[in-house]
């Protein structure tokens, strides 16, 4: 196996490198910029920006990767709604590309996707639940997904997850579990939505998953996500509760009054059975992925 990581400086990318070391895997590791992943050995790590077809050729000639794990994309969903041209250039066109060169090297072909590709009415959502979503960046990868589903390459897999969390080195963005963490120790109020439910997802997991699917050799779309459905203020409460920290900045909003850019879906969260059963994917709970974060 030799896999090639795009993104790999982002949250879900530094767990996969951590993964692949641990399994000792032979893989590159990709990333805008220089690598900001102390973990990740300078020798496995090639900057690469996913939208230059040049520099995705080359690391293809000369790497020949036999799986590729794309996690390289705009993931903040306001600025997608805001800087539609960009998302779709990261998010769709890097993605055909890449798909064009990995059936081109018959490499297999692993995309990262979202609950946001759903509506939000019915939550507990399967593999097999109808696609509709609501925002621009649900679009993109709605449209990533497409060109695998109905494309005439099939060595492919598409993971679905929800509000991943963890901790990372030199992290662009923070993650829900983080964010409720550094506000609550800084007794800063924050707003939290009551109205949104979510899986939410222990990075490592995912990872773990991620790799498994490649290990195994399964194709199709899993959804890899934590093990229960949840409201986003109560994972907030329950994070305050485990790290003893008071309640009383928590404060509760709707959606609405929130006045995002982007429209959010309210009720997703993933029904997991698939990837249980094939894959046997295993999810903490909040609370043991809360012990070993902080460990
Ligand atoms: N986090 C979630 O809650 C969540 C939920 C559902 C699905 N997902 C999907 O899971 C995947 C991984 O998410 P994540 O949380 O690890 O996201 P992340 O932390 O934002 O990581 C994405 C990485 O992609 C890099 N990147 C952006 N544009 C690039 C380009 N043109 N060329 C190369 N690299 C580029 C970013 O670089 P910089 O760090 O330099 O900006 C970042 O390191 C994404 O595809 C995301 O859509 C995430």
């Amino acid at each position: 196996m030799r896999i090639l990581i795009t993104g790999s400086n982002g949250l879900l990318g530094q767990k996969l490198v951590k993964q692949c070391l641990k399994n000792g895997l032979n893989f590159i590791a990709t990333s805008k910029g220089g690598n900001r992943n102390p973990e990740c050995p300078t020798l496995n790590y090639l900057e690469l920006d996913v939208s230059n077809v040049l520099e995705l050729n080359q690391v293809f000639q000369f790497y020949y990767p036999t799986h590729v794990i794309h996690t390289a994309a705009i993931t903040n969903v306001d600025y997608c709604e805001i800087n539609k041209e960009e998302c779709d250039l990261i998010n769709i066109e890097s993605t055909r590309f890449l798909i064009k060169l990995s059936n081109q090297y018959k490499t297999h072909f692993q995309f990262l996707s979202t609950d946001f590709v759903f509506d939000g009415f019915k939550g507990d959502y399967s593999e097999e639940d109808e696609v509709n979503p609501l925002s621009h960046y649900g679009k993109s990868k709605v449209e990533g997904e497409l060109l695998l589903i109905n494309g005439d390459f099939d060595n492919w897999s598409i993971v679905r997850t929800s509000l991943v969390y963890g901790e990372g080195y030199n992290l662009s963005r923070s993650n829900i579990v983080l964010w409720a963490l550094d506000s609550l120790k800084s007794e800063k109020k924050i707003n939290v939505v009551d109205d949104q439910f979510r899986s939410p997802t222990y990075v490592e997991d995912l990872a773990w998953g991620c790799v498994e699917i490649l290990q195994k050799e399964e194709k199709g779309t899993f959804h890899l996500s934590g093990p229960e459905i949840i409201s986003v203020i109560d994972l907030v409460y329950r994070v305050a509760d485990y790290f003893e920290l008071s309640t009383t900045n928590i404060l509760p909003i709707h959606s609405f009054d929130l006045k995002e850019k982007a429209t959010r879906p309210l009720k997703t969260g993933f029904d997991i059975k698939k990837s249980l059963n094939k894959l046997g994917y295993k999810s903490l709970p909040l609370e043991k992925a809360l012990e070993r974060l902080i460990k």
